[in-house]
């Protein structure tokens, strides 16, 4: 559903501060796919994800989503079928709207109305609130409160609601529980893992079974416990790709050695692209 071909980029091309960040990547996700991504830091994941969005465009390569060529497409075209989460739980959200308006917002996309029209109906007010609580992070009885005075926690949980409301065809998570407490981010992976493994999160709502998902992380035992499928990103390219029987086997400190081994192998970007 998602085909990454070939995908380059350098940064500064053509200038003596030329970075190259990918090198000829190559990635195919079936629909459903749920696949964490590790990697040292400048590997270039972030970069991956803004190439998906489309905040980067490629120098050379092919992006298709669903069978459609996106290469080319306009970041805000795209964002329609991305739901996008970062580090920062103060991203995604708006601080000095509440709860209810922010997911309002959202829903009024979904439905049509005019996006100012941050009144509730009861009913869905009522049907918010049951989605907040299936969260558990205890925001289902703060409706009226300002997000901005929520837990990094709790508000990256709603950022998590936010961006599956009108399901997306795909969730790109970066290092989104990287900036919690262990607990909260405990919390939030669980959700994560439920969400796009096709929980219905909002009631009566239209989520049709798993959201296919990349999740970038530090946490070397994340990446293993969740999802599907595991990558390693090292200068540019997937140098791993875990899955099935092999991932599962393996233990975390198996896989820092293995990460460890194939680093050691891969020569590094600049030599890969002339020139850059
Ligand atoms: N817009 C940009 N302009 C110039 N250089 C950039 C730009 N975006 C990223 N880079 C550089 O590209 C390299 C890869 O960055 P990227 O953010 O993709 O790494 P990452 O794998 O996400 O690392 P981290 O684990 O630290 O988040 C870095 O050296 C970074 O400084
Ligand atoms: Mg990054």
């Amino acid at each position: 559903m998602l085909r990454i071909t070939e995908a380059w980029k350098t940064f500064g091309a053509g200038t003596p501060d030329a970075m190259p960040v990918l090198g000829g990547l190559n990635l195919h996700l079936e629909r459903g796919d749920f696949v964490t991504i590790i990697g040292s830091n400048g590997a270039g994941k972030s970069t991956l994800f803004n190439a998906i969005a489309g905040s980067v465009l490629l120098d050379r390569g092919r992006i298709s989503l669903d069978g459609e060529d996106i290469t080319w497409l306009r970041e805000h075209r795209r964002a329609r079928s991305m739901g996008r989460l970062f580090q920062d739980p103060r991203m995604g959200t708006a601080p000095d709207l509440t709860i209810e308006e922010n997911l309002a917002l959202v829903y009024s996309r979904g439905t049509g109305r005019p996006p100012l029209a941050l009144a509730l109906k009861r009913k869905e007010r009522g049907l918010f609130a049951e989605a907040l609580a299936r969260l558990d992070m205890g925001l289902e009885t703060r409706l009226k409160v300002r997000v901005g005075a929520l837990s990094g926690g709790q508000r990256q949980a709603l950022t998590l609601l936010l961006a599956v409301m009108i399901p997306p065809k795909l969730l790109l998570l970066d290092e989104h529980t990287a900036a919690l407490d262990p607990v909260a981010a405990k919390k939030v992976q669980a959700l994560t893992s439920e969400i796009a493994g096709g929980k219905e999160i909002l009631p009566g709502g239209r989520q049709g079974g798993p959201i296919t998902t990349l999740m970038i992380t530090h946490s070397i035992p994340a990446a293993l416990e969740l999802g599907t499928r595991t990558v390693m990103m090292h200068r540019g390219r997937i140098v791993m790709d875990l899955s099935g029987g092999e991932r599962s086997a393996l233990s975390a400190e198996e896989l820092l050695e293995r990460y460890r081994e194939t680093i050691r192998e891969e020569p590094a970007l600049e030599h890969i692209i002339p020139g850059a």
